[in-house]
């Protein structure tokens, strides 16, 4: 399948969050002759000052609404004439889904639900955009593959779990043609700092402590966000249509190298580390066996260490991306999240 019989008119749910607006503008540089529409409901996560570079260009729009909105994402996608559905909207942090988990439940299991039922009366495809989350955390002598059962241990896992299940079923009841891509850690340029690196990142530069979860020693493939828009990009050009396909590095570290990373890319003490208490549920490792994609083409640029660095190196470029999120909306959940933790710790 190559491009250009492919789609050119997609619509990117979730395209003003962290991944969906690296997705945009990397898919609308390499495919000038495209048009995207982004479908997004702007919540804390979803920023349109993501994408403010591109707003002015005629290939591309934003439609405010939920994916839960069967009439909109109908209307939206026949005005459009879109043929290409890419679902990057969700809920997604772990910490998020611990404190509220139902929305987790409306917008990734029902949202996605409300995609398929569009897709199915329209005949269009869709790529859902998965995690390495949903396989549980797996032990020290494994990869997940494609194959394994899934076991999600958080809210948000499970949520994630059920909408894969979902988009299996749609394919093989209905034969919608779908393909799903289940990704590793990613980080890279916009963030929402409620996440480890970007968290981690700006603390260190505002000398604020480094609240790191129990002992560090939990295991995370930390993969750059440009790879993962590559290895969606490999899916959508030449996957097979039905499968799944795991996007990481394959390599994972330990919270603490990655804590150490930050901190010496930031030039920043090692003193600011606070051990916290753990999160509940808080999977082990997460490690992926990535052969099936890279069998089709794909290769990471970045290693997991370059990955961690570039990214710390962003948040000390980029601070008047970030500075109105820390000062404003997102102080509350950092106070409920992290007061208690980390009242009375010493260095
Ligand atoms: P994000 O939280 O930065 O962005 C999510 C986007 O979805 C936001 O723009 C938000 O406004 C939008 N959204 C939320 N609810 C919506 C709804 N009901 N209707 C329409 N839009 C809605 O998330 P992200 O990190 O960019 O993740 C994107 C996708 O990739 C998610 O599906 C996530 O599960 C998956 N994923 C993320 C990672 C990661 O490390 N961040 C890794 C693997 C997979
Ligand atoms: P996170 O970015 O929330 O991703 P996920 O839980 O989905 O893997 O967290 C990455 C790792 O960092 C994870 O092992 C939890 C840990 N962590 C901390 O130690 N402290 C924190 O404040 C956060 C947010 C995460």
């Amino acid at each position: 399948m190559t491009t250009d019989n492919l789609s050119s008119r997609l619509l990117v749910t979730g395209g003003c969050g962290f991944i969906g607006s690296n997705f945009v503008r990397y898919w609308l540089g390499q495919h000038p002759e495209s048009r995207v529409v982004v479908y997004d409901k702007l919540t804390y996560a979803g920023r349109r000052e993501n994408l403010a570079d591109l707003w002015d260009d005629p290939r591309l729009l934003l439609v405010v609404g939920d994916i839960g909105d069967q009439d909109l994402v109908r209307s939206t996608c026949q005005q459009e004439k879109i043929d290409l559905v890419v679902n990057f909207a969700a809920e997604t942090h772990v910490d998020q889904s611990i404190l509220g988990p139902l929305v987790f439940t409306d917008t990734n299991v029902r949202g996605t639900h409300v995609l398929l039922e569009v897709a199915r009366e329209l005949g269009l495809r869709l790529h859902h955009i998965s995690t390495d989350e949903v396989y549980g955390h797996v032990r020290d002598d494994h990869q997940s593959m494609e194959t394994d059962p899934l076991l999600p241990r958080s809210p948000y896992a499970a949520s994630k779990a059920a909408a894969d299940q979902l988009v299996g079923a749609y394919a093989i009841t209905y034969g919608l043609p779908v393909t799903i891509t289940r990704g590793a850690n990613n980080v890279g340029p916009y963030q929402y700092p409620e996440k480890a690196v970007p968290l981690f990142a700006t603390n260190a530069i505002l000398g604020e402590p480094i609240p790191v979860y129990g002992d560090g020693l939990h295991m995370r493939d930390y993969a750059h966000v440009y790879d993962h828009c590559t290895g969606i990009e490999t899916v959508l050009l030449h996957g097979q249509i039905g499968e799944v396909y795991n996007i990481g590095t394959g390599r994972e570290m330990t919270n603490l190298d990655m804590v150490d990373i930050v901190l010496d890319t930031l030039g920043k003490s090692h003193d600011l580390i606070r051990h916290v208490t753990d999160r509940p549920g808080h999977d082990r490792r997460y490690s992926m066996n990535v052969d099936k994609l890279k069998a089709v083409g794909w290769q990471p640029k970045y290693d997991p260490k370059e990955a961690v660095a570039e990214a710390a190196k962003w948040y000390a470029e980029n601070q008047t991306w970030w500075e109105p999120i820390r000062s404003g909306e997102f102080r509350e959940y950092y106070d409920r999240q992290y007061a208690e933790r980390l009242a009375g710790l010493e260095p």
